[in-house]
């Protein structure tokens, strides 16, 4: 279905299209010199030690089990609000995931006071997902995870170049995951990117990228080595070159795109301050966000109620989504049901709106108008 206007649009232009005919001309279209520079880049951009591009962010999420040596029978303390990847990574590595609740519907970020309620003996880490590019607090966080000798996973997929006191989120616990998803502020098609600034950490995450293997082939043909050895049971999580490029390109138009989408999330406050009905997330967050998504959530309200706005929209034209249906709702995590009430008010009751740097005024004052008569019309 096509709509007026979509969720999401992609940021591509000539450059991209540039990069990829450049690096296919190139004759290198595996990991090689772009997937290189792009880390490089990367790192620079978010001023860590060390960056390493993946195939996407969900194998980047299972590589920081590994790294932090997760495994059978450990515990580690997620959201449930969140895309269901950064619960699945735990379980990839047999350890089980324990799900903490939101703060409240301002603040739609893991709690901490309810992490550290669910921390036990078998607790060895904390995933937080900085929600729509707005930064958990890290402090607190930190805090716990220092007293109870806990490893802390940043899934900073929605927040590229975010901040949380000058410090960019991911780069903040041991290990930082990104995810460059088409729809994500940097979008390669499929893609990913691990940040540390543990070099043993890095060390050992090159290693598995590449099934254990002590050199690449581009390396190899680069006449750096001529043969290898394989030292530790690793996969195939590799980017491409061409990837890469596209993800270059991207990275040239970033600070200009996050700049548009703050001024797009301000006109969208401005024009819904007029609805008493909803609540606008994390309105008071201090620190720069990526703005990724742009939620809003309805009070007193039910899924039902929810739904028949969304449908509302749809009629009108303009594409929503929900982030998320709560992960531990899943069936797949019946058996670790626990009760959330601010993430399954928040699951039941949110809607995604359009958000995306080319988004207009007027199409802002659409989506506005619209939302205000499918809300006031019951
Ligand atoms: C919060 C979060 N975590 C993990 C992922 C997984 O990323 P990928 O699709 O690159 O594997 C996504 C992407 O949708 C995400 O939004």
């Amino acid at each position: 279905m096509s709509y007026k206007i979509p969720l999401f649009d992609l940021n591509f232009d000539q450059s991209e299209e540039n990069a990829v005919l450049e690096t296919i001309r190139s004759k290198w279209i595996s990991t090689g010199p772009k997937v290189d520079a792009f880390e490089k880049r990367f790192a620079e951009m978010l001023n860590v030690q060390h960056s390493l591009a993946l195939s996407n962010c969900t194998v980047a999420l299972h590589l920081a089990m590994k790294l932090c040596n997760i495994t059978d029978g450990d515990e580690v303390i997620c959201p449930s609000l969140t895309f269901v990847a950064t619960a699945n990574a735990i379980r990839y590595v047999n350890a089980t995931p324990v799900f903490a609740d939101v703060v409240d519907i301002n603040n739609l970020n893991i709690d901490s006071k309810d992490i550290e309620q669910k921390i036990t003996s078998k607790t060895k880490a904390i995933i937080v997902m900085h929600y729509g590019g707005f930064a958990c607090e890290m402090d607190s966080i930190m805090d716990i995870a220092q007293r109870h000798n806990l490893r802390v996973i940043e899934d900073a997929c929605h927040g590229p170049l975010s901040e949380y006191k000058g410090k960019k989120l991911g780069t903040i616990g041991d290990v930082g995951c990104f995810s460059f998803f088409s729809n994500k502020n940097i979008s390669t098609g499929e893609g990913g990117m691990l940040v540390t600034n543990n070099s043993r950490m890095f060390e050992r995450a090159k290693l598995l990228r590449s099934h254990g293997m002590t050199s690449m082939s581009y390396e190899r043909a680069k006449g750096h080595s001529t043969t290898y050895d394989v030292v530790e049971l690793g996969y195939n999580y590799r980017m491409d070159d061409i990837r890469a490029a596209i993800g270059l390109a991207q990275l040239d138009k970033i600070e200009a795109d996050l700049k548009k989408r703050e001024e797009i999330r301000k006109l969208y406050v401005k024009a819904l301050n007029k609805i008493d009905s909803i609540v606008v997330p994390f309105t008071n967050h201090n620190g720069f966000s990526s703005n990724y998504i742009f939620p809003i959530i309805l009070k007193n309200s039910n899924y039902k109620i929810r739904d028949a706005v969304r449908e509302k929209l749809v009629k009108a034209g303009i594409q929503t989504s929900v982030h998320y249906p709560a992960v531990h709702r899943f069936s797949i995590y019946n058996d670790l049901y626990s009760e959330l009430t601010n993430t399954d008010y928040a699951a039941d009751n949110l809607i995604t709106l359009p958000m995306y740097s080319k988004l207009t005024n007027n199409e802002i004052k659409y989506i506005s108008d619209h939302l205000l008569k499918a809300i006031s019309n019951g």
